[in-house]
């Protein structure tokens, strides 16, 4: 892309995204490379400023991820952050000693020598900025100067005297941070002189006119399952292309109430997008009849999923290109200091997991964006804002939310119940501030009176939970009165359900999902 922008250089620390994250809202484009690969990507790519990332390492452990020299050759700007700071303050000769009491938390941050870094900052003098540090710097460089210290950091924020090369000790890139944006604002846009043209009115055209260089006029599929990702990817490809996009839609029956109508109508008729719609309800239910282990019901779901999409792109032949929504954080090669793979907790499935074996070449247009860029790309390209701002849904749906066997009958019942639950939540005005809002159909009866009958049905179990990235979440602190009146609803009106219990489960140590 023609646009200005700054290397992050990940020495492996848990927000290094985030500096990416700041750097975009404010307009700059920003690449996140591993340290190993700073030369190699420097001989290829011209930032117009580089921003080297903390780290849970010590510059004097054996295997320390190394600074290269070559960040300095090439002339631009260099903030170091944490452990970016100091590498460079050993680097250029000062101290960095070890220190087995880590410093982290809050610490106030005292200005003591002005400089273009602070532009736009109020005029107190004191600042709360977010440290969590172990190494210190005990001595800095000849030709750096102290621009803010706190009380137990001397060298909170230095600069080197004559070149634009700062370092800050805390993390500007995280939001409890004050001012922390505006610092990094000030390095990209008056030190380093970064145009701030990343918008999604250019990367719109950016990503379409990509498109078109890629796939010229081949076939491409791409496979809908009525999430965002994939959603925003279609609509980009077809503005690209036109009908050489064939949008293939496996609908297992383990879908939403209404959302296989939605996603037709919105793609077919709305935007006249040549879409293929397998109704396979009976294949997977088949297939999952008498199976409850959460892990095989997994992967018989994975499974299939692959072979109905590969025998439809079979008979539209001749694609090319396969279209998929792969998003940034799923393909940047973060630094793991852990060692070996994690532990699967689940096997996923989307319809990213396209196997090997359909030997297609791939276009990937959402690669560098995160999940809110996506969305503003969606607005952008016109897909309604309800659509877009959805919460997220697994791959295999309904049935990892009806723990045990599932059948039709199931289904229907939980569908119903969440659509009650998604209902109020919406006419409540909650739906916005909560990550992933959703029922699970419990595998128990308890018994109940209603009328004057007794009644022995099922328990459904409500979850919503309050995340930034699905990878930890806190259960919705909903109302009493609320959740009274959601119980209250579905327990009348969902024939089948006669006890509603509320999930206040976090994750860690419970998932967001039941299986
Ligand atoms: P868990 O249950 O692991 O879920 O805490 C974290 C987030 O991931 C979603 N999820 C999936 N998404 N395919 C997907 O596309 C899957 O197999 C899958 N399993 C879980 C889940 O809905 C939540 O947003």
């Amino acid at each position: 892309m023609n646009l200005d922008k700054v290397l992050i250089v990940d020495y492996g620390s848990q927000v290094t995204q985030l500096i990416a994250r700041r750097a975009r809202e404010i307009g700059v484009f920003s690449e996140i490379i591993p340290f190993q690969k700073a030369k190699e990507y420097l001989s290829y790519h011209h930032p117009k400023a580089i921003i080297l990332s903390g780290s849970p390492a010590s510059i004097h452990d054996t295997h320390a991820p190394q600074l290269d020299t070559n960040i300095f050759d090439i002339n631009v700007p260099v903030l170091g952050i944490c452990y970016g700071q100091q590498a460079m303050c050993h680097f250029f000769g000062g101290t960095v000693e070890t220190s087995d009491k880590r410093e982290f938390g809050h610490a106030t941050l005292n200005i003591v020598k002005d400089s273009e870094i602070f532009d736009s900052f109020p005029t107190k003098k004191e600042i709360s900025v977010w440290m969590s540090h172990g190494d210190k710097i005990t001595q800095i460089p000849k030709n750096f100067t102290v621009l803010a210290n706190s009380a137990t950091t001397p060298y909170a924020i230095i600069k080197h005297e004559s070149k634009p090369i700062y370092g800050v000790q805390f993390h500007p890139e995280v939001t409890h941070t004050e001012y922390g944006d505006i610092l990094i604002k000030n390095f990209l846009l008056k030190i380093a002189q970064c145009k701030p043209d990343w918008t999604t009115q250019n990367l719109k055209d950016e990503a379409i006119n990509r498109i078109k260089t890629q796939v010229k006029d081949s076939k491409v599929i791409c496979g809908l399952s009525g999430g965002v990702d994939s959603a925003v990817t279609a609509v980009l490809l077809f503005k690209a292309i036109g009908d050489n996009l064939t949008c293939i839609f496996v609908d297992h029956g383990l879908l939403r109430q209404n959302e296989a109508d939605a996603v037709v109508s919105l793609f077919k008729k709305h935007y006249h997008i040549p879409l293929i719609h397998v109704e396979a309800e009976d294949l997977f239910l088949s297939q999952l009849k008498g199976v409850s282990d959460p892990e095989k019901k997994r992967k018989i779901i994975g499974g299939l999923f692959i072979d109905v999409f590969e025998e439809e792109a079979k008979k539209i032949g001749g694609a090319e290109f396969l279209a998929q929504g792969t998003l940034y954080p799923d393909v940047i090669e973060s630094v793991s200091f852990s060692g070996g793979p994690s532990v699967t907790i689940k096997s996923h499935h989307n319809v990213g997991g396209l196997p090997d074996r359909m030997n297609m070449k791939l276009v990937e247009p959402l690669r560098e964006l995160f999940k809110d860029e996506v969305r503003l790309l969606g607005k952008e390209l016109g897909l309604p804002a309800d659509f877009v701002d959805r919460h997220p849904f697994p791959g295999p749906g309904l049935a990892i939310r009806i723990p045990g066997e599932v059948d039709r009958e199931s289904c229907d019942i939980l569908r119903k119940a969440d659509a009650i639950f998604i209902q109020e939540i919406r006419k409540h005005n909650l739906y916005n501030d909560i990550w992933q809002a959703f029922a699970a159909l419990l595998p128990v009866r308890s018994v109940g009176v209603m009328g004057d009958g007794r009644t022995y049905d099922r328990v459904c179990a409500l979850r919503a939970v309050t995340s930034t990235d699905g990878m930890t979440a806190k259960s919705y602190p909903f109302t009493h009165d609320f959740l009274s009146h959601v119980s209250t609803r579905i327990i009348n009106e969902v024939k089948g359900i006669n006890r509603v219990v509320y999930d206040v489960t976090s994750k860690p140590p419970g998932t967001i999902e039941w299986e």
